[in-house]
């Protein structure tokens, strides 16, 4: 899988996404360490707490069906339907990717035309608090 192929389904992700409230639609692709791919999109409520980010609802549909184990997400994300720039993943998705991935967990942060930022969690989430860090 390319970051390019990934990169393409996060962005046919973000048009499934639910956000009538912000306006600003979100996609990921999520890449299985099997080299299967989830995506994911933003959903939106009403009562705003509830809304869960792309990037989680990628993440939970491919733990669902039994996946652990995780190599990469892209994400992309912006106003109109349209990517505005890259933007780094909120605080919640990034405890979530801490549960289940390494440290070497790569996100591509997708902005416009081709480009793209990698960065990786232990950047994205130093010191954090982790089950198998933590809890033994
Ligand atoms: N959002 C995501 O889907 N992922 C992020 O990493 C940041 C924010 C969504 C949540 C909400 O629907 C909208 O973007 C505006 O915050």
């Amino acid at each position: 899988m390319t970051p390019q192929k990934l990169i393409k389904l996060a962005k046919e992700a973000m048009t499934h996404a639910y956000a009538p409230y912000s306006g600003f639609t979100v996609g990921a692709a999520l890449l299985c360490a099997d080299g299967s791919v989830y995506q994911g999109c933003n959903i939106e409520n009403a009562a705003y707490g509830p809304t869960n980010c792309a990037e989680r609802t990628a993440i939970f549909k491919a733990v669902y069906d039994g996946h652990r184990q995780f190599s990469a997400i892209a994400v992309c994300g912006g106003k109109d339907g349209r990517i505005t720039g890259a933007f780094p993943p909120c605080g919640v998705c990034r405890q979530v990717m801490r549960e289940f991935c390494d440290d070497d967990f790569r996100v591509l942060l997708v902005g416009e035309g081709d480009c793209w930022e990698e960065i990786t969690l232990s950047e994205l989430l130093p010191h954090s608090f982790s089950a198998h860090k933590h809890m033994k």
